[in-house]
């Protein structure tokens, strides 16, 4: 996380959640800064003016086996305000003389938490005196420590929030900071501001000075080359390292011959022409199809894609001379759905080709800016950073492109089938307005062919399977309700205008419990 030590602040102890960056994130939209520390390097914190408030996170481990993690002392001598969540909320009930239990009934998902008493914590929070809330947990507070009270409640958690209202210590044992929560973000401004009494400090401009400041003091006077694909994030990194180490960078754009239609030819104009970035273009399509020859396996297809672009980058990188960096636009959920996270519950879903394909040794350090950042935060970035609307609302792509989008084995033939698919479905959007509404869309081509009939004649073709999603951040998704008319129109232009499609499909599943790409 990047530092600021002027600014006031609030600090997150990591004990491991996958919502952790999601704390950090609910802050920074309620205008604060944050820094996240790992519960083991709590000792380094030191009594510091600008920390006004701490946060416990949740986590994977559990307080009822006997090696367990106790809460620092180093916390409770800032004599700051503490608000525990899930674990956090029993560590600090554990600290203070509480119980914990192993529960026999689990709490994962939707629950009602009804309001016993009145806290800071709570204000505004409840409707009717009860309000739905996200749980995940197995381990609950059993007995509340002499010095707490119990303000709310929930079917499984006799004691599901807590407060000591003197000390200003408060715990919930729900996520206030996941969107299922129905209020979360209230109990996160009443400890901000009712509580902790924090300024709003925390804005865009900040946020982009501190990115500069800290790419130029990790790339020093060495130079840098951006691996450019054309899209939001990637753009950004681009524009920011230019903002930081100027002509220092040179941007390297990978043909893989798995892009959209006429996307080569765009992104060149972009950010040679428009952008006036120094712009290497290297057309390695032949190469990442013949890697990528009768390969099935989609972490095969990700570990391959993966490892020939540091190939190549390494092998570009070599020309310029003194190049020690290698930027990509790497985003926290990349992160976090590549690698198990440590001491995280998250598992592998993916290998994100800028994370976990990448191969183990490399020659080029990593500068990753948006690493701790969500899609839609780095859209902000990129208005602050004047980029045109066109690539600000662009939909996302994956760096493994059409591989992913053309399960089963890849060739020539199908990748070019693919290409004029997609561009119809996309052009159909555009026109009918719809292209700002979803947050994502693709044609992709199912390695499944059918018979069909056209014009009296058998035909036998593959399937077009379309996919439009509604999302906050990619991390879950919903499908796009089309109209039938819309499915009617696209349906048709596609099966009239792309020979090698006869049938086309709707993907009407979310995520989870699929993901957004096919692979
Ligand atoms: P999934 O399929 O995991 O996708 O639900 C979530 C978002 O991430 C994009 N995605 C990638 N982006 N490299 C990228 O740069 C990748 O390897 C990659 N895989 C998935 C996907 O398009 C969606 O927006």
């Amino acid at each position: 996380m990047n530092k600021d030590k002027f600014l006031e602040k609030i600090v997150i102890i990591d004990y491991g959640s996958q919502f952790t960056q999601l704390i950090a994130r609910k802050i920074r939209e309620c205008g604060v800064y944050s820094e996240i520390i790992s519960f083991n390097k709590i000792k380094k914190i030191t009594n510091d003016q600008k920390i006004k408030g701490i946060i416990l996170s949740g986590g994977p481990l559990t307080i009822t086996k006997k090696k367990s993690e106790a809460l620092n002392s180093n916390i409770i001598n800032l004599n700051v305000p503490i608000l525990g969540i899930c674990y956090g909320h029993q560590i600090l009930a554990k600290k203070f003389g509480g119980k914990i239990k192993i529960s026999k009934e689990r709490e994962f998902g939707h629950a009602i938490v009804k309001s016993k008493l009145k806290s800071s914590i709570t204000k505004n929070f409840f409707k009717n005196k009860k309000t739905l809330v996200w749980m995940s947990h197995q381990d609950i507070v059993h007995t509340i420590p002499s010095s707490f009270k119990k303000v709310a409640y929930s079917d499984n958690s006799r004691n599901a929030i807590i407060s000591n209202e003197n000390k200003k210590y408060y715990g919930v044992q729900f996520h206030p900071e996941v969107s299922h929560t129905q209020n979360g973000k209230i109990i996160i401004k009443n400890f901000l501001f009712g509580i902790c009494k924090i300024k709003k400090t925390w804005n865009l401009k900040r946020q982009k000075k501190i990115l500069i400041t800290d790419i130029r003091k990790k790339v020093k006077n060495n130079k840098v080359i951006c691996a450019l694909s054309g899209g939001v994030d990637s753009s950004v990194v681009a524009l920011l390292l230019k903002r930081a180490v100027g002509n220092k960078l040179t941007c390297i754009f990978i043909n893989t011959g798995l892009l959209r239609k006429n996307e080569e030819r765009e992104v060149i104009n972009n950010f040679k022409k428009k952008l006036k970035l120094k712009l290497i273009y290297i057309d390695a399509s032949k190469i990442f199809l013949s890697r990528l020859k009768n390969v099935n396996n989609p972490e095969t297809k990700r570990k391959i894609i993966g490892k020939l672009f540091i190939q190549l980058f390494e092998k570009y990188a070599k020309k310029i001379k003194n190049v020690k960096f290698l930027a990509q636009g790497t985003l926290y959920p990349d992160l976090i759905e590549s690698k198990t996270v440590t001491g995280s519950p998250s598992s592998k879903i993916k290998s994100h080709h800028n994370v976990g394909g990448l191969p183990k040794k490399m020659k080029l350090d990593l500068v990753e800016p948006l690493n701790s950042l969500f899609k839609d935060e780095v859209r902000k970035l990129g208005k602050e950073l004047s980029l045109s609307k066109d690539l600000l609302l662009r939909h996302p792509f994956p760096g493994p492109g059409l591989a992913i989008r053309i399960p089963g084995k890849i060739t020539k033939e199908k990748i070019n089938i693919l290409k004029e698919a997609d561009y119809i479905f996309i052009n159909e959007l555009k026109k009918s307005n719809l292209y700002n509404k979803i947050w994502q869309a693709y044609a992709a081509l199912l390695p499944l062919k059918t018979v069909g009939v056209m014009g009296d004649k058998r035909t036998y073709e593959y399937t077009c399977l379309l996919r439009a999603v509604t999302s906050e951040d990619g991390m879950t998704a919903d499908f796009f309700p089309f109209s039938k008319n819309f499915f009617q129109k696209v349906s048709n232009k596609i099966i009239n205008s792309v020979s090698g499609i006869n049938r086309v499909v709707y993907d009407i599943t979310t995520k989870p419990p699929s993901t957004i790409e096919l692979e």
